[in-house]
This record gives C-alpha cells, sequence and structure tokens, in this order.
C-alpha cells in the first residue's frame, strides 16, 4: 500500500514566523522523508481580507523562500491559485457545508470581530476553501498548529455529507498532526494572543528571516513577570507569558517544559532569556541566510514554483474531475 499523503498550506499574509515553524512548518520538512507530500502557498485565503496586491505579490515570494529555506523539497511546493482545482473543488463544497456549521467556526468570529456584516463572504466560507484544498490533494494526513484543529474537523464533515449525498464512499476522512509541544505560541507580547502574522506589533513575533540581534531583541523584550522560573510547569499555570517561554524553548530543543525547568528552575528571566534567544538564533539564522540567498534569484524561486503546480495540478485534476462528475457536471 501506498504512504497516506500530506497536504497542508500557509497564507502568504507576511513573513512566516516562529509559530508557524514550530506548528507546521518543522513538522512538513521531516514528513517528506516517509511521506508523499504537497505544500501550498495558500493566497486565495490571503484575499479574503483586506490587501494590497504588490504586497501580496511580494509576501508569495518571500514566503516561497523562508519555505524552501526550511527545508521544503522543490516540486511540492506552489500557489493556489496556479491550481485551478482548489477553486473548482472550493465551490462543490459551498454547496455541501451548511451555513448552520460555519456559524459556529470560531475563526470567522475571532477575525470579523464586532463587524460581522462588513467583512467577505470569502472570510466567511474560507473553511470549505480549505476543506476543499485538503481534499482536492487526495491527501489524509494534515500538519497544522492546534489553531487548525476545528478546520479539520469540518473538513471530514463537509467529506461526509458529500460522500452520503453522493452515495459513494470518494472521500475519506483526514487527520490533524499537532505536534505535542508549542501546537499554539502565544505572541510576545500579550500571553492571550497567539502569535499571528497579522498582529499589528512587530515585537509579538519572530519572523524566520530576523537577524540574530532582533530575535534577541525581542525576546529581551518579551513580556513576562518578575517571579523566577518554578521548579515544575504547574507552577506556570497562571503565568502565560513564562509559559510561552518556557513551551518555545522545550520545542526548539526538542525537550520537554518538565525538563527545561528542571533545568533553569529558581534562575530569573534574565538568564532564561539569553539562553533562550541563543537557542533561537542557532535554529533559525541558517533559514534566515538561506532565505536571503534564494532571494537573490528570484526567477529561480517563481520557476520552482511553477514546477510545484504542475506537479500538483496531475495530483488535483483528475480527483476533482471525479469529484464534479459525481455532482451531475
Ligand atoms: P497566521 O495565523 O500567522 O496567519 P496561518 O493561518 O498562515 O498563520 O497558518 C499556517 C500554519 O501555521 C497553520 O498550520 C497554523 O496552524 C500554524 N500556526 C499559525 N500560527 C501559529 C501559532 N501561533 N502557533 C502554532 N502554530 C501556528
Ligand atoms: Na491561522
Amino acid at each position: 500500500t501506498e504512504p497516506a499523503r500530506v497536504f497542508s498550506g500557509i497564507q502568504p499574509t507576511g513573513i512566516p514566523h516562529l509559530g508557524n515553524w514550530l506548528g507546521a512548518l518543522r513538522n512538513w520538512g521531516a514528513l517528506q522523508a516517509s511521506h508523499e507530500c504537497l505544500f501550498c502557498l495558500v493566497d486565495m485565503h490571503a484575499i479574503t481580507m483586506p490587501w494590497t496586491p504588490a504586497a501580496l505579490r511580494r509576501n508569495t515570494l518571500e514566503s516561497a523562500a523562508c519555505l524552501l529555506a526550511s527545508g521544503i523539497e522543490p516540486g511540492r511546493l506552489y500557489v493556489q491559485s496556479a491550481v485551478s482545482a482548489h477553486a473548482r473543488m472550493g465551490w462543490l463544497f459551498d454547496c455541501v457545508v451548511r451555513l448552520g456549521w460555519l456559524n459556529r467556526m470560531t475563526q470567522f468570529k475571532d477575525k470579523a470581530g464586532k463587524n460581522r456584516e462588513n467583512h467577505s463572504a470569502g472570510l466567511y466560507i474560507y473553511p470549505a476553501l480549505m476543506a476543499a484544498d485538503i481534499l482536492a490533494t487526495g491527501a489524509t494526513l494534515v500538519p497544522v498548529g492546534d489553531d487548525q484543529r476545528q478546520h479539520i474537523e469540518l473538513t471530514n464533515d463537509i467529506a461526509q455529507k458529500f460522500n452520503h449525498d453522493m452515495g459513494v464512499e470518494f472521500f475519506k476522512p483526514v487527520e490533524a498532526l499537532i505536534p505535542p509541544q508549542a501546537a499554539r505560541v502565544m505572541s510576545l507580547r500579550d500571553g492571550g494572543k497567539k502569535m499571528s502574522k497579522s498582529d499589528p506589533s512587530a515585537q509579538s513575533r519572530i519572523l524566520l528571516t530576523d537577524s540574530a540581534d532582533e530575535i534577541a531583541q525581542k525576546i529581551r523584550r518579551a513580556k513576562t513577570d518578575p517571579e523566577p522560573l518554578p521548579a515544575e510547569p504547574a507552577g506556570l499555570a497562571d503565568r502565560p507569558e513564562a509559559r510561552n517561554l518556557v513551551g518555545i524553548y522545550a520545542a526548539v530543543a526538542d525537550s520537554t517544559p518538565d525538563n527545561v525547568l528542571a533545568a533553569f528552575a529558581g534562575k530569573g528571566f534574565g538568564d532564561f532569556k539569553k539562553a533562550l534567544a541563543d537557542l533561537l538564533v542557532a535554529k533559525l539564522a541558517p533559514i534566515s541566510a538561506e532565505t536571503s540567498r534564494l532571494l537573490q534569484d528570484e526567477g529561480h524561486v517563481r520557476a520552482v514554483l511553477r514546477q510545484g503546480a504542475e506537479q500538483a495540478r496531475t495530483i488535483t485534476d483528475p480527483i476533482t474531475d471525479r469529484a464534479e462528475g459525481l455532482v451531475g457536471f
């Protein structure tokens, strides 16, 4: 039997950050050795919120370079809008998903806030497009951060309803692969918010392109509290910012919060932040350097994306043709 196929995506709405890396990108790289993988820069998702065309074009190119620098192999990476199967399958799913299901999605509520009426319909139906992204590739494994759990559940609901309505077992169930540590990295400025590209504060996140000095400065300025580090994770229960930094350290060092605290118990955050910054610089500096190198030849990066799209179409188009046949097209 063939190994399960892997699919995941990232929005080219800014430079990928430490949360994207720990929650997703690092695992994408690792899965390539054992699985057939497709990874996507989801530019169609990026226009569900206000955007500028020039910034989107730039972010798509720079995100591609970052992903290649993070170890994604050429031929597996492509841009969503270059593969029309995503839009075609997306429409089928817009007609399968129920409004009641979309009303329960927390990401829409988070992003739309109180001003719901003024957001695009695209933001509202985004989860159906995400289901299409996954199912059009025939993937069954989806490496994502913890914030995507609800979207993966909805993907299975859509797949099941499609199968039921069409009377065939066409789509297989999909499974989220969520990392055990730092599945949800929080903002460096507010332990109650996740680290995100859309956070207006540049101090809230570490970018994969940050210099050693920028990393050290952001960690130094990261919000904490005056207490020393406790001996056990239980001592971090009501200290979200401290817990976040310990979680980041554990994930980056391939360790656990227990082990990290065993090493730093009783120390102040001055010492801990220094060690954390050194660890992050050691891991991220090679990615940053390789991203800059790749961006010296933009034509090459674009060619890699075109080749990835060609490769993806050979997988997505037959699946999408069959799905359209099932609905009566
Ligand atoms: P963002 O919210 O920063 O725009 P995306 O929506 O493009 O990020 O998410 C790309 C991938 O990165 C997804 O798998 C998502 O789960 C993961 N991810 C995003 N933010 C975080 C975070 N703060 N911690 C862990 N994983 C994250
Ligand atoms: Na997100």
